[in-house]
Protein backbone atom coordinates (compact mmCIF):
# COMPACT_ATOMS: atom_id res chain seq x y z
CA UNK A 1 0.00 0.00 0.00
CA UNK A 2 1.31 3.29 -1.42
CA UNK A 3 2.25 5.49 2.05
CA UNK A 4 -0.39 8.61 2.78
CA UNK A 5 -0.36 12.14 1.53
CA UNK A 6 -0.33 14.99 3.79
CA UNK A 7 -3.86 15.84 1.72
CA UNK A 8 -5.12 11.89 2.61
CA UNK A 9 -3.60 12.03 5.99
CA UNK A 10 -5.70 15.44 6.57
CA UNK A 11 -8.74 13.74 5.10
CA UNK A 12 -8.43 10.39 7.59
CA UNK A 13 -8.14 12.77 10.70
CA UNK A 14 -10.61 14.22 9.81
CA UNK A 15 -12.75 11.69 10.47
CA UNK A 16 -12.99 11.35 14.25
CA UNK A 17 -10.82 8.26 13.84
CA UNK A 18 -10.26 5.67 17.01
CA UNK A 19 -6.74 4.93 16.79
CA UNK A 20 -5.05 2.05 17.92
CA UNK A 21 -2.20 3.38 20.64
CA UNK A 22 1.84 1.89 19.46
CA UNK A 23 2.68 -0.40 22.45
CA UNK A 24 5.38 -1.92 22.43
CA UNK A 25 4.90 -6.32 22.41
CA UNK A 26 1.28 -5.27 21.88
CA UNK A 27 0.76 -3.66 18.65
CA UNK A 28 2.34 -6.14 16.33
CA UNK A 29 0.98 -6.87 13.18
CA UNK A 30 -1.57 -9.57 14.59
CA UNK A 31 -3.21 -7.34 17.26
CA UNK A 32 -3.11 -4.34 14.59
CA UNK A 33 -5.13 -6.44 12.11
CA UNK A 34 -7.29 -7.83 15.10
CA UNK A 35 -8.10 -3.99 16.20
CA UNK A 36 -8.83 -2.98 12.66
CA UNK A 37 -11.47 -5.90 11.91
CA UNK A 38 -12.63 -4.60 15.10
CA UNK A 39 -13.35 -0.96 14.11
CA UNK A 40 -9.85 0.83 14.38
CA UNK A 41 -9.68 3.61 12.27
CA UNK A 42 -5.90 3.41 12.65
CA UNK A 43 -2.58 1.75 13.86
CA UNK A 44 0.81 2.61 14.56
CA UNK A 45 3.64 0.15 15.42
CA UNK A 46 5.55 -0.43 18.38
CA UNK A 47 7.71 1.78 18.31
CA UNK A 48 11.42 1.11 16.49
CA UNK A 49 14.63 2.25 18.04
CA UNK A 50 16.32 3.86 15.50
CA UNK A 51 19.70 2.61 16.24
CA UNK A 52 18.71 -1.31 15.72
CA UNK A 53 17.38 0.07 12.19
CA UNK A 54 20.23 1.48 11.04
CA UNK A 55 22.27 -1.63 11.83
CA UNK A 56 19.73 -3.81 10.10
CA UNK A 57 19.07 -5.78 13.65
CA UNK A 58 16.15 -8.15 12.40
CA UNK A 59 13.96 -7.09 15.45
CA UNK A 60 13.83 -3.16 14.64
CA UNK A 61 13.41 -4.63 11.07
CA UNK A 62 10.36 -6.99 11.70
CA UNK A 63 8.84 -4.35 14.13
CA UNK A 64 8.41 -1.84 11.15
CA UNK A 65 7.25 -4.47 8.26
CA UNK A 66 3.85 -3.74 7.18
CA UNK A 67 1.88 -5.93 4.93
CA UNK A 68 -0.31 -4.68 1.92
CA UNK A 69 -3.51 -5.33 3.86
CA UNK A 70 -1.90 -3.48 7.43
CA UNK A 71 -3.48 -0.29 5.95
CA UNK A 72 -3.71 2.48 7.20
CA UNK A 73 -0.73 2.20 9.90
CA UNK A 74 2.01 4.35 10.58
CA UNK A 75 5.60 3.51 11.81
CA UNK A 76 7.03 4.74 15.16
CA UNK A 77 11.02 5.74 15.65
CA UNK A 78 12.61 6.89 18.71
CA UNK A 79 16.34 7.75 19.35
CA UNK A 80 18.11 10.75 20.45
CA UNK A 81 20.44 11.73 17.57
CA UNK A 82 18.96 13.39 15.06
CA UNK A 83 20.91 12.98 11.96
CA UNK A 84 20.30 9.15 13.09
CA UNK A 85 16.53 9.77 13.07
CA UNK A 86 16.33 11.46 10.09
CA UNK A 87 18.23 8.83 8.44
CA UNK A 88 16.40 6.26 10.30
CA UNK A 89 12.86 7.69 8.83
CA UNK A 90 14.55 7.44 5.03
CA UNK A 91 14.82 3.78 5.56
CA UNK A 92 11.17 3.65 7.40
CA UNK A 93 10.31 4.78 3.49
CA UNK A 94 10.57 1.37 2.48
CA UNK A 95 8.37 0.14 5.05
CA UNK A 96 5.47 1.87 3.05
CA UNK A 97 4.00 3.64 6.10
CA UNK A 98 0.96 5.35 6.35
CA UNK A 99 3.23 8.04 7.79
CA UNK A 100 5.83 8.59 10.52
CA UNK A 101 5.63 9.09 14.05
CA UNK A 102 8.11 10.03 16.55
CA UNK A 103 8.16 9.10 20.08
CA UNK A 104 8.65 12.22 22.30
CA UNK A 105 6.60 10.77 24.85
CA UNK A 106 8.64 7.39 26.47
CA UNK A 107 9.10 7.89 29.82
CA UNK A 108 10.96 4.94 30.76
CA UNK A 109 14.49 5.86 32.34
CA UNK A 110 16.34 4.03 30.11
CA UNK A 111 15.00 5.44 27.05
CA UNK A 112 13.94 9.34 28.27
CA UNK A 113 17.10 9.39 30.55
CA UNK A 114 19.93 8.90 27.24
CA UNK A 115 17.34 11.50 25.25
CA UNK A 116 14.92 9.90 23.50
CA UNK A 117 11.62 9.90 23.76
CA UNK A 118 10.06 11.97 26.72
CA UNK A 119 14.07 12.84 26.96
CA UNK A 120 13.60 15.18 24.15
CA UNK A 121 10.74 17.44 26.53
CA UNK A 122 13.67 18.57 28.37
CA UNK A 123 14.84 20.41 25.30
CA UNK A 124 12.43 21.89 23.64
CA UNK A 125 14.38 23.87 21.30
CA UNK A 126 16.55 20.41 20.22
CA UNK A 127 13.18 18.70 19.86
CA UNK A 128 11.54 21.57 17.38
CA UNK A 129 14.94 20.97 15.43
CA UNK A 130 15.18 16.86 15.47
CA UNK A 131 11.75 17.04 13.83
CA UNK A 132 12.62 20.00 11.26
CA UNK A 133 15.33 17.76 10.60
CA UNK A 134 13.33 14.47 10.16
CA UNK A 135 10.52 16.28 7.98
CA UNK A 136 13.46 17.32 5.26
CA UNK A 137 14.81 14.47 5.56
CA UNK A 138 11.14 12.57 3.95
CA UNK A 139 8.61 12.19 1.41
CA UNK A 140 6.49 10.75 4.77
CA UNK A 141 4.36 13.06 6.66
CA UNK A 142 6.31 13.23 9.97
CA UNK A 143 3.76 13.53 12.89
CA UNK A 144 5.15 13.56 17.03
CA UNK A 145 3.76 11.83 19.99
CA UNK A 146 4.39 13.63 23.07
CA UNK A 147 2.83 14.25 26.70
CA UNK A 148 2.61 17.97 28.56
CA UNK A 149 5.98 18.36 30.13
CA UNK A 150 8.19 16.55 32.06
CA UNK A 151 6.81 17.18 35.20
CA UNK A 152 6.69 19.73 37.95
CA UNK A 153 6.01 22.69 35.80
CA UNK A 154 3.55 24.91 36.51
CA UNK A 155 3.72 25.98 33.26
CA UNK A 156 4.08 23.30 30.65
CA UNK A 157 5.80 23.89 27.82
CA UNK A 158 3.27 21.81 25.59
CA UNK A 159 1.37 24.61 23.90
CA UNK A 160 4.44 26.83 22.68
CA UNK A 161 5.93 23.56 21.73
CA UNK A 162 3.45 22.48 19.16
CA UNK A 163 3.31 25.50 17.46
CA UNK A 164 6.91 25.30 17.11
CA UNK A 165 6.57 21.84 15.82
CA UNK A 166 3.46 22.86 13.26
CA UNK A 167 5.80 25.18 12.24
CA UNK A 168 8.78 22.91 10.82
CA UNK A 169 6.01 20.80 9.18
CA UNK A 170 4.92 18.00 11.53
CA UNK A 171 1.57 16.91 10.69
CA UNK A 172 -0.49 15.98 13.57
CA UNK A 173 0.33 15.82 17.29
CA UNK A 174 -0.65 13.27 19.43
CA UNK A 175 -0.81 14.11 23.44
CA UNK A 176 -0.96 11.59 25.98
CA UNK A 177 -1.75 13.88 28.44
CA UNK A 178 0.29 13.49 31.40
CA UNK A 179 3.62 14.78 32.41
CA UNK A 180 6.84 12.11 31.67
CA UNK A 181 6.85 12.01 35.39
CA UNK A 182 3.48 10.52 35.81
CA UNK A 183 4.88 7.65 33.47
CA UNK A 184 1.11 5.56 33.77
CA UNK A 185 -0.22 6.75 36.56
CA UNK A 186 -2.84 10.09 37.95
CA UNK A 187 -4.95 11.01 35.76
CA UNK A 188 -4.62 12.46 32.01
CA UNK A 189 -5.08 16.14 31.67
CA UNK A 190 -7.66 16.32 28.63
CA UNK A 191 -7.65 19.83 28.82
CA UNK A 192 -4.29 20.12 27.68
CA UNK A 193 -5.05 18.52 24.50
CA UNK A 194 -8.12 21.38 24.09
CA UNK A 195 -5.44 24.25 24.72
CA UNK A 196 -2.78 22.33 21.79
CA UNK A 197 -5.60 22.06 19.68
CA UNK A 198 -7.03 25.54 20.17
CA UNK A 199 -2.84 26.91 19.11
CA UNK A 200 -2.48 25.16 16.23
CA UNK A 201 -3.94 24.09 12.62
CA UNK A 202 -3.12 20.72 12.26
CA UNK A 203 -5.07 18.00 13.93
CA UNK A 204 -4.01 16.82 17.28
CA UNK A 205 -5.22 13.44 18.94
CA UNK A 206 -5.98 13.20 22.48
CA UNK A 207 -4.64 10.17 24.27
CA UNK A 208 -5.00 9.35 27.45
CA UNK A 209 -7.40 7.79 29.75
CA UNK A 210 -9.76 6.45 26.93
CA UNK A 211 -11.61 3.62 28.49
CA UNK A 212 -14.72 2.91 26.87
CA UNK A 213 -16.58 4.27 23.54
CA UNK A 214 -17.91 6.93 25.89
CA UNK A 215 -14.79 8.59 26.91
CA UNK A 216 -13.49 8.33 23.41
CA UNK A 217 -16.86 10.35 22.23
CA UNK A 218 -16.13 12.75 25.30
CA UNK A 219 -12.52 13.41 24.59
CA UNK A 220 -12.88 14.29 21.38
CA UNK A 221 -16.23 16.65 21.97
CA UNK A 222 -14.35 18.29 25.10
CA UNK A 223 -10.97 19.25 23.46
CA UNK A 224 -12.25 20.11 19.75
CA UNK A 225 -9.36 16.92 18.62
CA UNK A 226 -9.45 15.43 15.61
CA UNK A 227 -9.38 11.88 17.02
CA UNK A 228 -8.58 9.86 20.02
CA UNK A 229 -6.14 7.16 20.87
CA UNK A 230 -6.60 4.07 22.54
CA UNK A 231 -3.68 2.07 24.67
CA UNK A 232 -4.41 0.08 27.26
CA UNK A 233 -8.23 -0.42 27.25
CA UNK A 234 -8.10 -2.06 23.63
CA UNK A 235 -5.78 -4.87 25.27
CA UNK A 236 -8.56 -5.81 27.08
CA UNK A 237 -11.68 -4.54 25.17
CA UNK A 238 -10.33 -4.55 21.29
CA UNK A 239 -14.82 -4.32 21.19
CA UNK A 240 -14.07 -0.85 21.90
CA UNK A 241 -13.04 0.56 18.54
CA UNK A 242 -16.35 -0.30 17.04
CA UNK A 243 -18.28 0.59 19.96
CA UNK A 244 -16.57 3.90 20.07
CA UNK A 245 -17.64 4.66 15.98
CA UNK A 246 -21.09 3.26 16.58
CA UNK A 247 -21.12 6.02 19.41
CA UNK A 248 -19.24 8.70 17.52
CA UNK A 249 -21.15 8.03 13.75
CA UNK A 250 -24.50 7.03 14.77
CA UNK A 251 -24.77 7.90 18.54
CA UNK A 252 -25.69 4.36 19.41
CA UNK A 253 -24.62 1.93 22.04
CA UNK A 254 -23.45 -0.96 21.03
CA UNK A 255 -24.54 -3.88 23.32
CA UNK A 256 -21.46 -5.50 25.29
CA UNK A 257 -19.79 -8.48 23.24
CA UNK A 258 -21.64 -12.04 24.14
CA UNK A 259 -19.84 -14.68 25.52
CA UNK A 260 -19.53 -16.26 22.40
CA UNK A 261 -18.01 -13.50 20.60
CA UNK A 262 -15.37 -13.21 23.71
CA UNK A 263 -15.07 -16.86 23.50
CA UNK A 264 -14.46 -16.85 19.87
CA UNK A 265 -12.13 -13.90 20.09
CA UNK A 266 -9.83 -15.56 22.39
CA UNK A 267 -9.48 -18.48 20.19
CA UNK A 268 -9.13 -16.23 17.13
CA UNK A 269 -5.79 -14.55 19.11
CA UNK A 270 -4.50 -17.40 20.03
CA UNK A 271 -4.70 -18.99 16.51
CA UNK A 272 -3.07 -15.84 14.90
CA UNK A 273 -0.09 -15.66 17.81
CA UNK A 274 0.84 -19.11 17.17
CA UNK A 275 0.62 -19.01 13.34
CA UNK A 276 2.80 -15.96 13.67
CA UNK A 277 5.21 -17.19 16.30
CA UNK A 278 4.59 -20.67 16.45
CA UNK A 279 4.02 -22.63 20.11
CA UNK A 280 4.68 -21.84 22.66
CA UNK A 281 5.58 -18.27 22.55
CA UNK A 282 2.18 -17.69 20.30
CA UNK A 283 0.04 -19.07 23.07
CA UNK A 284 2.39 -16.85 26.08
CA UNK A 285 1.71 -13.46 24.14
CA UNK A 286 -1.53 -14.10 24.15
CA UNK A 287 -2.09 -14.67 27.94
CA UNK A 288 -1.92 -11.17 28.98
CA UNK A 289 -5.31 -10.25 26.96
CA UNK A 290 -6.77 -13.13 28.10
CA UNK A 291 -8.71 -11.85 31.72
CA UNK A 292 -10.51 -8.67 29.47
CA UNK A 293 -11.50 -10.81 26.68
CA UNK A 294 -12.84 -13.19 29.32
CA UNK A 295 -14.61 -10.44 31.32
CA UNK A 296 -17.89 -10.92 33.08
CA UNK A 297 -18.32 -14.79 31.67
CA UNK A 298 -19.55 -17.08 34.37
CA UNK A 299 -16.77 -18.94 35.99
CA UNK A 300 -13.77 -16.60 34.38
CA UNK A 301 -11.29 -16.53 36.73
CA UNK A 302 -11.12 -20.04 36.55
CA UNK A 303 -11.42 -20.27 32.89
CA UNK A 304 -8.51 -17.61 32.81
CA UNK A 305 -6.14 -19.97 35.36
CA UNK A 306 -6.67 -23.01 32.99
CA UNK A 307 -5.66 -21.26 30.45
CA UNK A 308 -2.14 -19.83 31.81
CA UNK A 309 -1.29 -23.20 32.68
CA UNK A 310 -1.50 -24.76 29.22
CA UNK A 311 1.23 -23.69 26.69
CA UNK A 312 -0.46 -25.55 23.45
CA UNK A 313 -2.50 -24.42 20.97
CA UNK A 314 -5.06 -27.23 20.75
CA UNK A 315 -4.85 -27.44 24.27
CA UNK A 316 -6.42 -23.97 24.81
CA UNK A 317 -8.97 -24.62 22.44
CA UNK A 318 -10.26 -27.57 23.87
CA UNK A 319 -10.27 -25.72 27.22
CA UNK A 320 -12.31 -23.13 25.57
CA UNK A 321 -14.77 -25.46 23.52
CA UNK A 322 -14.91 -26.72 26.91
CA UNK A 323 -16.09 -23.63 28.23
CA UNK A 324 -18.86 -22.70 25.75
CA UNK A 325 -20.41 -26.45 25.66
CA UNK A 326 -20.93 -25.24 29.81
CA UNK A 327 -22.34 -21.75 29.24
CA UNK A 328 -24.26 -23.35 26.69
CA UNK A 329 -25.83 -26.22 29.00
C1 LIG B 1 2.66 -1.89 27.31
C2 LIG B 1 2.76 -0.49 26.76
C3 LIG B 1 3.68 -0.20 25.77
C4 LIG B 1 3.77 1.08 25.25
N1 LIG B 1 4.65 1.31 24.20
C5 LIG B 1 4.63 2.54 23.59
C6 LIG B 1 5.39 2.76 22.40
O1 LIG B 1 6.07 1.87 21.88
N2 LIG B 1 5.33 4.01 21.86
C7 LIG B 1 4.57 5.02 22.40
O2 LIG B 1 4.53 6.14 21.87
N3 LIG B 1 3.85 4.82 23.51
C8 LIG B 1 3.83 3.61 24.10
N4 LIG B 1 3.01 3.40 25.17
C9 LIG B 1 2.12 4.47 25.63
C10 LIG B 1 0.75 4.38 24.92
O3 LIG B 1 0.88 4.55 23.52
C11 LIG B 1 -0.22 5.46 25.45
O4 LIG B 1 0.29 6.73 25.17
C12 LIG B 1 -0.42 5.33 26.97
O5 LIG B 1 -0.63 3.99 27.36
C13 LIG B 1 -1.64 6.18 27.40
O6 LIG B 1 -2.82 5.76 26.75
P1 LIG B 1 -3.88 4.79 27.49
O7 LIG B 1 -4.29 5.46 28.77
O8 LIG B 1 -5.02 4.68 26.51
O9 LIG B 1 -3.20 3.48 27.74
C14 LIG B 1 2.94 2.12 25.73
C15 LIG B 1 2.03 1.83 26.75
C16 LIG B 1 1.92 0.55 27.26
C17 LIG B 1 0.89 0.28 28.33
Amino acid sequence: MPSLTHAELRELLSRRPVILAPMEDVTDAVFRKLCRDHGADLCVTEFVNVEGLLRGCRHARRKMAIEATDHPTAVQIYGSNPERLAEAARLAEEARPAFLDVNCGCWVPKIAGRGAGAGWLKHPAAMVEMAAMIVKSTSLPVTVKTRIGVGSESDMPIVDLARRLEDVGVAAITLHCRTAEMGHSGQADWSWAGKVREAVSVPVIVNGDIKTAGDALRAIEETGCAGAMVGRAAIDHPWLFREARALIDLGVHLPPPTPAERLGLCRRHLRDNVAARQEPHGVRVTRRHLTGYLKGLPGAAALRRELLFCDSLAGCLEILDRAEARLAA
